[in-house]
């Protein structure tokens, strides 16, 4: 039985096939139409989710499965004190396979421990969220034809975007790229994840400024600041609007240029940059569901053909 907690629990030869069947779901969807006939997802989210959790849902329903869940700690036992293992013990003993959101880190790994089914870190706190990334190769994969040979800027939370902890996991895999890290010193990239390029040798700038960088990349991967990862609300309130993506800014970007963002924005990324061709924050929306229907067949050891 295979699990989904961390992007590296994929080979790189995996996600690459993830991808490509994720792609092929895209073009031919009816051809996929059934083949989760009379299994059962659960979506335990414990934290608020809008993309996840209905990327997933649907992803089921459309493989001819069915769902069930919850969409928020409140409405579950552990309002009453029940613990992550033992929701998780009696889930699974409902369903052939879980999606788990809960605003702890590490998390999933404890469910993990207790399921008697495969379970999908759909985001663990600001750990990790392997799906997002998962959608964003996808993407970034569609719209450069590769997965190497290129500049990435990461904006904005580094700290506690569990989105670019897993993104720089899964890209540290593959070759030559440039990572220029954005953001203010109060929300750098955390050591444990520098420490993973540290380790191949890989080299990454940390900078503040966007403006004087935006030139360099090939790929900006905007994120918003998570105003329910800071204890002090006026910590948030002085960081929350310090990158703002808007149209002045994109002046100085390559014509060739990819802007993603995981979703949901605040007001990092301006609206009229969303009519701009470079834009391609819900090009990974759609990504999402299909990888994910990917992933669900991957797991549940369905053949594809
Ligand atoms: N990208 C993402 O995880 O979005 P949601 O929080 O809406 O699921």
């Amino acid at each position: 039985m295979r699990n989904l907690i961390d992007i590296t629990d994929l080979s790189v030869d995996e996600i690459n096939e993830l991808i490509e069947v994720g792609k092929d779901i895209k073009q031919n969807k009816e051809k996929y139409f059934g083949k989760c006939k009379g299994k059962q997802l659960a979506t335990l989210f414990f934290e608020p989710s809008t993309r996840t959790r209905l990327s997933f849902e649907s992803a089921m329903l459309s493989l001819g499965g069915s769902v069930l869940g919850f969409s928020s700690a409140a409405s579950s036992s552990t309002a009453k004190g029940e613990s992550i293992a033992d929701t998780i013990k009696t889930v699974s003993s409902y369903v052939d396979i879980i999606a788990m959101r809960h605003p702890q880190e590490g998390a999933a790994t404890i469910a993990a421990k207790a399921t008697k089914v495969p379970i999908i870190n759909a985001g663990d706190g600001s750990n990790r969220h392997p799906t997002q990334t998962l959608t964003d190769l996808m993407t970034i994969k569609s719209e450069k034809n590769r997965l190497s040979n290129f500049t990435i800027g990461m904006c904005g939370d580094l700290k506690y975007g569990r989105t670019v902890h897993s993104l720089v996991a899964a890209l540290s895999r593959y070759e030559n790229i440039n990572y220029i890290f954005i953001s203010p010193k109060e929300l750098k990239m955390p050591q444990e994840v520098l420490d993973i390029l540290k380790g191949k040798n890989i080299k990454f700038e940390e900078v503040e400024n966007l403006e004087e960088n935006i030139g360099k990349l090939d790929i900006l991967y905007m994120t918003r600041v998570q105003k329910e990862r800071f204890a002090d609300e006026k910590e948030y309130e002085r960081l929350k609007d310090v990158y703002i993506l808007d149209m002045q800014k994109l002046k100085n970007a390559k014509q060739d240029l990819s802007i993603l963002h995981p979703l949901p924005r605040v007001n990092e990324i301006s609206e009229d940059v969303d009519n701009d061709t470079r834009a391609c924050y819900f090009k990974q929306v759609e990504n999402g569901k299909y990888i994910r229907m990917a992933l669900i067949l991957k797991l549940l050891n369905i053949a594809k053909k």
